[in-house]
């Protein structure tokens, strides 16, 4: 503004000097010229847009201005586009002035080659939408990214052949890097902050420090790419590491601007000592600050008190430095989504984290107190925070078994089984996430009770001989099950993939069966190996048409039952409300399986393990009417026993159920 004011003036100057010499015709050409180069020059300063960062004053420079940000992640992989918006709002509304994003790798390219970018992976649209909210964007785009999601980011066909060495100089690795980030970098440039966009910094790679791998050839490959993708000073780059030295040696890379990541308790002033003595200038920067934490299960869910994160917030804000929140709206792990940690522990399929939006994107009192601190230190928005989106308890609704695994196992597998003579992983099936099927015919005689030996599950195996089902084995031991058999048996192998290892040395973590299978100490061989195509198979089940057959009654002490497929419709709205609701699925008296609503992939659900009772279901995947439910169940059904099989739609989450004390 004050410069084109400034040649207004002086093309007044001119026009009244001037008005002698010229005519009045020429004195408006001359007039509109400079006008006009006015504009253009109005129009070159907005172009000039900066985001940098300025080592002299230990701070980040926004358009020439000192600038921090106070930020908080949201993963648009984690929340239904219908609902980007709603979050996003709310977010700016807690006074926010940019959020944190990953983007994972294997959401976006499911078949090497084949990428989705549409409906929940419209990246970009996510990134213009945080735009127009008036948010900026911190980028994490990996390769790897950990956030607690299947194999951290990374594809599972990675694992195809068993042999890549994962985030290193690997060929087979970084060729896949480089056809990866040759789609996605190019979508991210015009996005960038320097080019009219609202990214103002990007992560590389994402707490390399932790990974024993320690190669810094690789992260200076990962710079190198994205300089040459979108220019050499396009964008800030930095790297983000624990506060610890060997995190911090192996995370970091000169020219890389270097931050470090830490939860509430403290001040701030060890972590922040760590991180100036790997970036002596430059802002102070929390690149993950935890206002609550994930849930395992069979662990007690996790609660992080409120005070205890303005706390610290507040100290680190008085102490002028950056912060993103991680998460401020954690959403769900949809589908197969959820990753694991080592030892082995899964997580689980809501990803509340006890965030201050919850996992259904309500505003908590965590968020309000929140809000209160960064008042203290910024200007938050003079609007009303968002209310929670309404939510419905439907109600109760039977479910009928559809069929068992053995009644569909023909439309589970159109193609039919892989025939070989010994175990072959998931992976080398080409199969990502799911369920699979071993079969063999026993063709070895055997004492009366033998020992069947699976060491290398992965992650459960339901034992079933001669379609009845016998046990359960699991890579946390026992790995084996004593178990009756006789020569011409068919001994037949469910194995459930619990979700791939994120975080770590493990993360190459390979399904299904990994190694040979023995009885009594001899190897099997010749198996059939089926791969099924639940989700594909489900979303064509309609819930009238039940095939009517006999549940396989257990014969076995744990009341295990053939995995099955019960269906049913949900309750209709009520007269009054003619828009579907969020609602939450509550699976009290199930056991563990898989849930559907109209085709869509509600996730894991596993309430005899605990914590988390309900499944979220979002109103974008729901109709006015006729929604269907599908539940693969793989152990015990409540109507096994005795009671029906009912489901109920509630209209609250329950993700702290006290959990079973030998987990
Ligand atoms: C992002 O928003 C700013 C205003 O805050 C606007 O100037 C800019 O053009 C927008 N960029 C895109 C890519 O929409
Ligand atoms: C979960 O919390 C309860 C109550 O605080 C406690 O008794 C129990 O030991 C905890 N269980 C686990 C597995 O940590
Ligand atoms: C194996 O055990 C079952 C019951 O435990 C018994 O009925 C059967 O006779 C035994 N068979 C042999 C060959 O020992
Ligand atoms: C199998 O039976 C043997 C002998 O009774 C016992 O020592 C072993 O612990 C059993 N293994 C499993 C996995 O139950
Ligand atoms: C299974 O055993 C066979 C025969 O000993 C061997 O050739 C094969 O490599 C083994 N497979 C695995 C996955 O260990
Ligand atoms: C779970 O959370 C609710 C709501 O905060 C609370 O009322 C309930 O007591 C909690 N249950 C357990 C088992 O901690």
């Amino acid at each position: 503004m004050t410069l084109s004011g400034a040649l207004v003036f002086t093309g007044n100057n001119l026009k009244t000097t001037a008005k002698r010499k010229m005519s009045k015709k020429t004195l408006v050409k001359l007039v509109f010229a400079i006008n006009l180069f006015a504009l253009l020059v109005e129009f070159g300063k907005c172009q000039k847009r900066s985001f940098v960062v300025n080592y002299d004053d230990d701070t980040f420079s926004k358009d020439g201005k000192p600038f921090r940000y106070i930020s908080g992640s949201i993963h648009y992989s984690r929340v239904p586009k219908g609902y980007w918006d709603d979050r996003l709002k709310k977010m700016y509304a807690a006074g926010l002035n940019a959020i944190q994003v990953y983007v994972p790798w294997n959401f976006h390219e499911r078949t090497p080659g084949r990428y989705t970018f549409e409906d929940d992976a419209d990246l970009v649209g996510f990134l213009q939408k945080a735009n127009d909210t008036g948010l900026l964007v911190i980028l994490r785009p990996g390769p790897y990214i950990c956030a607690d999601w299947e194999m951290g980011g990374l594809p599972s066909w990675l694992l195809k052949d068993g042999t890549i060495k994962l985030r290193t100089m690997d060929t087979a690795y970084i060729q896949a890097v480089d056809r990866w980030m040759a789609v996605l970098l190019p979508k991210i440039k015009p996005l960038l902050y320097s080019n009219g966009g609202p990214i103002i910094s990007v992560q590389v790679e994402n707490e390399y420090g932790s990974y024993d791998a320690c190669d810094h050839d690789y992260i200076r490959y990962l710079k190198n790419l994205f300089e040459n993708a979108w220019g050499e000073d396009a964008v800030v780059l930095f790297t983000t590491d624990g506060p610890g030295n060997k995190m911090l040696q192996c995370g970091s890379l000169q020219g890389l601007y270097t931050t470090v990541d830490f939860g509430p308790g403290g001040d701030g002033t060890s972590q922040f000592n760590w991180m100036r003595k790997f970036q002596p200038h430059g802002p102070l920067v929390n690149s993950e600050f935890y206002p609550g934490w994930f849930d395992h299960w069979g662990m007690n869910h996790s609660k992080v008190a409120a005070d205890k994160v303005t706390f610290t917030l507040d100290k680190m804000l008085a102490a002028g430095a950056s912060v993103n929140m991680y998460m401020f709206e954690g959403g769900t792990n949809f589908g197969y989504w959820s990753g694991a940690n080592s030892g082995y522990n899964p997580q689980t399929t809501s990803y509340d984290y006890d965030a201050p939006l919850t996992e259904a994107g309500d505003p908590t009192d965590k968020l309000m107190a929140i809000r209160s601190v960064i008042k203290k230190y910024a200007k938050v928005p003079d609007i009303p925070m968002p209310p929670a989106t309404q939510k419905l308890a439907y109600g109760q609704t039977q479910l009928t078994a559809y069929g068992s695994l053995y009644d569909v196992l023909d439309k589970l597998t159109p193609y039919g089984p892989i025939k070989t003579d010994y175990p072959i992983t998931m992976e080398a099936m080409q199969q990502n996430f799911g369920y699979m099927m071993y079969r063999t015919t026993i063709a070895i005689t055997v004492k009366n009770t033998t020992l069947l030996d699976i060491p290398g599950i992965k992650d459960q195996g339901y034992i079933i001989i001669n379609k009845v089902p016998m046990g359960i084995v699991n890579r946390n031991k026992p790995t084996g099950l004593n178990v009756t058999v006789s020569k011409g048996d068919i001994l037949d192998i469910v194995v459930g993939n619990q979700g791939r290892i994120n975080y770590g040395s493990l993360i190459a973590d390979m399904k299904g069966i990994i190694s040979n299978v023995t009885l009594g100490g001899t190897i099997l061989k010749g198996l059939e190996i089926y791969s099924l195509q639940l989700d594909e198979f489900v979303s064509n089940i309609k819930p009238k048409s039940v095939l009517g057959f006999a549940i396989t009654r257990p014969r076995h002490q744990e009341q295990l039952s053939v995995p099955t497929l019960y269906t049913g419709t949900m309750p209709d709205l009520p007269p009054d409300i003619t828009q579907p609701r969020d609602t939450f699925l509550k699976m009290s008296g199930w056991t563990k399986g898989q849930a559907f609503i109209n085709g869509f992939n509600l996730g894991r659900y596993w309430p005899a393990r605990g914590p988390q009772i309900t499944l979220y279901v979002p109103a974008t995947i729901l109709k006015p009417k006729d929604n269907v439910i599908v539940l693969f169940e793989l152990e015990t059904a409540p109507c096994n026993t005795a009671s029906s099989c009912t489901v109920d739609f509630i209209d609250r989450a329950i993700l702290n159920a006290t959990v079973p004390s030998k987990h």
